[in-house]
């Protein structure tokens, strides 16, 4: 006998809705994509969609079409009418009755969420605090997957200590990037950030950062730092699509600079947002 029971309610098996049979639901099995639109106009939209038919060509989700995808995330965009959103859309594997091994005729299940972006100004005129955590993820994190259990809770940590980020640090004891964030220091004018590899996610914000302090002359450092190295930095800052550049003022027990964001942050956000008009 097959028999089912959502929270308190059995549920005969044949009227279980197929949301319980999605394999994003028992095994993480899907990936995920995020950007963003600045004053009606679509950020970046051609690395978010490399990047999210990497992510599945990656975990080997075959039959989406990427260029429905963008064509759906274009709709759904001008649906709202909102100048600017954020886009979540997710892809999983399929629905199925639970096993490890998939049935490569699956149909993948597609969700994307539109909502409204608000920026923070107060938070980039005064910085955040941010304290590290040990990076307990997996080896590919280079893949934007829907297991995000080490983030959730790293982030909670974070926030239970009030810092608006944890910085993870993995085993060799050096920095790779945020539970939700790429991760910068600058140091003797230079602007440093780990190299791309499995360990992180190749960030579209970090891409544009990148060239934003060639377009300002800076040089870029790519390096792993440690958390004594980011201590001490002169000024710290996190990149991510849906806050592009957040100055960090506090990193663990030390203040960075005199404790507010430093200018070449400010010089880098400049330029950044030239990108996104
Ligand atoms: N987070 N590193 C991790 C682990 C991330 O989850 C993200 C993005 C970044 C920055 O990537 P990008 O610049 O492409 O946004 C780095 C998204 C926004 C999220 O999961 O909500």
């Amino acid at each position: 006998m097959k028999l089912a029971m959502v929270n308190d309610k059995f549920v005969p098996i044949e009227n279980l809705d197929p949301i319980y049979y999605d394999r994003g639901l028992y095994f993480g099995d899907g990936v995920y994509e995020v950007l963003r639109s600045y004053n009606g106009k679509l950020f970046a939209l051609d690395e978010h969609m490399e990047r999210f038919a990497a992510s599945m060509a990656a975990i080997r989700i075959t039959g989406v079409d990427i260029r429905d995808v963008r064509e759906r995330v274009e709709r759904a965009f001008k649906a709202t009418g909102l100048p600017n959103v954020k886009i979540y859309c997710h892809v999983t594997r399929g629905s199925a009755p639970r096993n490890h091994v998939w049935d490569s005729h699956l149909k993948p299940n597609f969700l994307l969420i539109v909502s409204e972006v608000k920026d923070h100004p107060e938070e980039k005129a005064r910085g955040i605090a941010v304290c590290t955590h040990p990076d307990l993820r997996w080896k590919r994190c280079d893949i934007k997957s829907l297991n995000l259990l080490p983030n959730v809770l790293a982030r909670q940590y974070a926030f239970e200590k009030g810092c608006d980020e944890a910085i993870l640090v993995n085993e060799a004891g050096y920095i790779t990037e945020g539970t939700s964030s790429a991760f910068f220091g600058i140091a003797r004018g230079a602007l440093q950030t780990a190299p791309l590899s499995a360990n992180i996610l190749p960030s579209i914000t970090r891409k544009f950062v990148v060239k934003a302090a060639t377009n300002v002359g800076m040089p870029i450092e790519e390096c792993c730092l440690t958390p004594k190295q980011a201590a001490a930095a002169d000024e710290l800052f996190l990149a991510v699509t849906t806050k592009d550049i957040v100055p960090v003022v506090k990193f663990d027990d030390a203040t960075i600079g005199n404790g507010t964001p430093g200018p070449l942050t400010k010089a880098l956000t400049t330029e950044f947002l030239k990108f996104t008009r």
